[in-house]
């Protein structure tokens, strides 16, 4: 099973990327594709529209364009729960000892990564970063 994770902007730029793909990879994650984009503001729009009448939207939008951000796409078994439980809950403050927010995020907002929340957003999801040719690379 494929999920999508984001390394997210803080992340990148605090130089936690590395560190990170070395956490995933500890725990059963396969590496299947990945790039690095810095999203625009459209594009960051789109990504998050489900929250866009959230008071966070504007800053949210903001903060993932303001450096670039690497997409994921990982396997593993049952990859878009086991990938949620390891990287804890939205607030750091909230997450569990030895999660990846709990780690690297510095705040609600500023929380390191990003992951698919159901297996039929990280279809949507995978489909938003990666192209029909690549997907097909991917499952191939
Ligand atoms: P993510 O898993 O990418 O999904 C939505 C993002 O919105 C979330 O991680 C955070 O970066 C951000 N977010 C969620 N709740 C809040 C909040 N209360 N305040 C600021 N940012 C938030």
């Amino acid at each position: 099973m494929l999920t999508l994770a984001i390394i997210k902007p803080d992340a990148v730029q605090r130089g936690r990327a590395g560190n990170i793909l070395a956490h995933l990879e500890s725990q059963g994650f396969v590496l299947r594709a990945v790039r690095m984009t810095r999203l625009t503001k459209s594009e960051a729009q789109a990504f998050y529209e489900v929250h866009k009448d959230r008071p966070f939207y504007a800053s949210l939008v903001e903060f993932m364009t303001s450096a670039p951000c690497i997409p994921l796409v990982l396997e593993r078994e049952d990859a878009v729960a086991h990938l949620r439980t390891v990287i804890g809950a939205t607030d750091p403050a909230e997450a569990e000892e030895g999660t990846i927010r709990k780690l690297h995020a510095e705040s609600k907002e500023r929380n390191a990564i990003h992951a698919s929340d159901s297996p039929e957003n990280a279809v949507r999801e995978v489909g938003f970063f990666f192209s029909e040719a690549e997907r097909q690379r991917i499952s191939a």
